[in-house]
């Protein structure tokens, strides 16, 4: 598959020199996380130290991976770069759009067929700019990336919030929007802000039913969904040396669950034995040989206090199994506690489905200590009480699985095999049901349980524990259950006790495959067409925005003046919307129908003032009015605006239906930052107060943009209906770099220049 030994070693080589540099840079000892961040500055040279949790950096990640639904916008803009390959190794995986209904091979054949204008998209772009593919049914792109990409001490990006199980393997692995992975293929820096990091020292062994899932589902009952937020949680002490990588994975996966940036583990033997039997032995010889650098310094170690923003210790000789949930993942129950829960909270005591695997829990380990408990329902003659379902991550496990005889263990407790992909995790489920309302519990062994997300019930009452807990309870049925201590009636009406689960960490003959999924680029993609069927209702190429006309912009429309909250689901809201996510002007349609206009408290109701006699419309339409008429439009927020995720089309839209400019009294600034790449002027009041002097009718001229310059203000002319007008100081926050992005049209717009030599 490819990974790229050359790319690892040059990271290594440079690690210590750079390590050195930041050490003296930031005067004491490093943690992890600050080595790893340090070695990949944008522009390589330490120069100077960064305020944790204050400081924007812009980095040079090694890697990009994308999920198919947010790589199809990514690719479509990256296209735009007009570069001949991805700047770094980057790779494609095809795992959310596979609905699970009937089991891996029928629900395969049917989602190659449904998104195969998707998947051939996919397959052609990644084909043209050396960028690996995951076909369908490969596998889920967090299992992958670990089973083939993930490195110690590397950094990487990827569009989906559970990255961070590449922490696994010792990496700095984080969740993106496309713009990000568009800005780190593209060749540019990519900025974060430096992070807090927490410390979680761990001590002891586990035994028994305890697996490493536990331990973060007990992390995010200590820190709760928001208490990992802007940190990094870096995980230590002779506790973490015992853990196998793919238990590291599981812990750092579930580290999305808190809020984390991501989470790591330092290098350690159990990493080698991966690496290893994953065909990777160079990569664990190459990280041995710097194991110094892949862990914290010892002083670190010695006085964890002094060195992390926040310090958590777990024993895990004491910790028991938990089951977390329901609708939260941070409401951590202690198995020895959790049946009271249920009886207190009144929750539906009766388990109607267990589900195991997905990108946080199918490692082989996992597959064998659930397997081992499935066995017991076979040979102890019990009745198994709740359906069960098993999402292999990769053809990599599942065929190794199937080998060794484990998937007929699941078959026959009744369980079925569904395609290795995300499916019921992502809500691609078609749940067979009588009442697709009632109320119910399931239990998995993923990582989200919020409300409607596996099933789209709001009554189901999802929990996550491990997979060997959630056999255990498929097979009791019975939320109540406690399989540490209490005993099922067998068949012949024998009260028997389920054994402890066994694993084995790594597969005794090793991994095995006959089609992992892998389809390489072309080695010169020049010649290559990317396939996108112009009829598509799906995907769109993009065009190229216009430049900056080079003058002021005089007679803008106000298109809304937005009121309140307008986040970026305000903008560009998702839900049903997603499915035009690789069609930009679809997805317009969507363009800030959930903001409120400030003039009427209505959402999706905005003045037409083109149109004949007092109409109102709705704002994509009225956009598309003025857009028809050449007229460009402005939109005027209140605080915050943008706030929410780092999703791209809440810039681009705008920019595609005609807005010049985003004037507000405060930006989210990851909103912010997107609409400078799309070549769009985003502004705020340098007086907030002026946010009241924009009436409806109004008509903005935006001056002062042939002197365009960092730190000097832009002004707007402000024409109302009754003829006055006013005249208001902006503020912006543009460096060079980004006024010439806005000159060129987009950031985009300006690399494809500077490729092609004209700029
Ligand atoms: Fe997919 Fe669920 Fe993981 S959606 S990437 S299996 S969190």
């Amino acid at each position: 598959m490819a990974f790229d030994l050359e790319m690892i070693q040059a990271v290594y080589a440079g690690m210590g020199q750079r390590i050195e540099a930041a050490r003296t840079a930031v005067g004491r000892p490093l943690t992890l996380t600050e080595k790893i961040l340090y070695a990949h500055l944008y522009g390589g040279n330490v120069t100077q130290s960064f305020e944790r949790g204050v400081s924007y950096v812009d980095f040079a990640p090694d890697r990009v991976a994308m999920q198919d639904a947010t790589a199809q916008m990514a690719l479509l803009q990256f296209m735009q770069a007009g570069k001949a390959q991805a700047a770094v190794p980057s790779t494609v995986h095809c795992d959310h759009l596979i609905q699970a209904r009937d089991g891996a091979n029928e629900d395969l054949a049917v989602a190659n067929d449904e998104n195969r204008e998707v998947y051939d998209f996919l397959a052609s772009v990644s084909n043209k700019y050396g960028i690996g593919f995951w076909k369908p049914g490969a596998g889920i792109i967090h299992q992958v990336v670990l089973e083939n990409y993930a490195f110690p001490g590397g950094m990487m990006i990827g569009t989906d919030s559970h990255t961070p199980n590449a922490g696994g393997l010792g990496m700095i692995a984080i969740g993106v929007g496309g713009a990000d992975a568009v800005d780190v293929m593209a060749g540019m820096a990519w900025e974060l802000k430096f992070p807090k990091v927490i410390g979680v020292k761990l001590t002891g062994k586990m035994n028994g039913w305890t697996s490493a899932k536990d331990v973060i589902l007990r992390v995010a009952g200590i820190l709760t969904v928001k208490g990992g937020t802007g940190a990094i949680v870096e995980y230590f002490g002779e506790g973490a040396n015992n853990l196998s990588a793919t238990g590291k994975g599981t812990i750092c996966n579930m580290g999305a669950e808190i809020g984390a940036t991501t989470s790591v583990f330092s290098y350690d033997e159990k990493m080698g034995d991966y690496l290893r039997g994953t065909s990777r032995a160079e990569i664990a010889e190459a990280a041995a040989a710097v194991a110094h650098h892949l862990r914290a310094d010892d002083e670190v170690y010695a006085n964890p206090e002094a060195y992390y923003d926040q310090l958590i210790e777990i024993d895990l000789n004491t910790l028991e199994p938990y089951v977390n949930g329901p609708f939260t993942p941070d409401a951590a129950w202690p198995i020895s506690q959790f049946a009271a829960a249920v009886k207190e909270h009144g929750w539906p005591e009766k388990l109607e489905v267990g589900l195991i695997g997905s990108c946080t829990n199918s490692s082989y380990e996992d597959i064998t200590r659930a397997a081992s408990i499935a066995e017991q329902a076979v040979t102890k003659g019990l009745t198994v009480n709740a359906e069960f379902t098993v999402t292999p991550g990769s053809e990599l496990v599942r065929y190794t699985v199937e080998r060794d005889g484990l998937l007929d263990t699941f078959a026959q407790m009744g369980g079925v095999v569904l395609a290795n992909a995300c499916g019921p995790c992502i809500g691609q489920w078609a749940r067979h049901t009588d009442d697709p309302k009632r109320r119910n519990s399931i239990i998995t062994s993923f990582n989200r349980n919020f409300a409607k997300r596996n099933d789209g019930n709001p009554n189901t009452h999802a929990f996550v524990a491990s997979p060997e807990i959630v056999t255990a309870f498929a097979i009791a049925g019975d939320l109540t259950f406690n399989p540490l201590t209490d005993t099922l009636t067998s068949k012949d009406g024998q009260q028997v006790k389920l054994d402890e689960p066994r694993g084995v960490e790594m597969p005794p003959q090793g991994f095995a495959v006959e089609d992992a999924g892998y389809q390489a680029p072309a080695e010169d993609g020049s010649g290559v067409q990317v396939l996108v069927d112009p009829t598509s209702d799906r995907l769109e190429l993009l065009e190229p925005f216009k430049p900056w006309e080079g003058t002021d912009l005089m007679g803008l429309r106000l298109l809304i003046k937005a009121q309140g909250k307008c986040t970026t689901d305000h903008i560009s809201m998702a839900g049903p919307w997603l499915k035009y996510r690789g069609h930009l002007d679809n997805i317009s349609n969507n363009m800030l129908i959930g903001a409120t206009n400030a003039f009427n408290g209505e959402a999706n109701k905005v003045r037409d003032f083109v149109a004949q006699g007092d109409t109102y419309n709705t704002v994509p339409q009225v956009a598309r009015n003025y857009k028809s008429m050449h007229i460009g439009t402005v939109v005027v927020g209140d605080e915050n605006y943008g706030e929410g995720s780092s999703r791209e089309h809440a810039a681009m839209e705008p920019r595609h239906l005609g807005v010049r400019a985003v004037i507000v009294k405060s930006f989210a600034r990851i909103h912010e930052t997107n609409l400078k790449k799309q070549g769009m002027l985003g502004l705020t009041f340098a007086n907030k107060a002026d946010y009241d002097l924009i009436e409806e009718g109004d008509t903005i001229d935006i001056l002062g943009l042939t002197t365009f310059a960092p730190g000097k203000q832009l002004q707007a002319r402000l024409h109302h209906v009754d003829g006055d007008t006013d005249l208001i100081y902006l503020n912006h926050t543009y460096n060079e770099g980004q006024i010439e992005w806005f000159k060129a049209g987009s950031a985009l717009n300006l690399i494809r220049l500077k490729e092609a030599g004209q700029a």
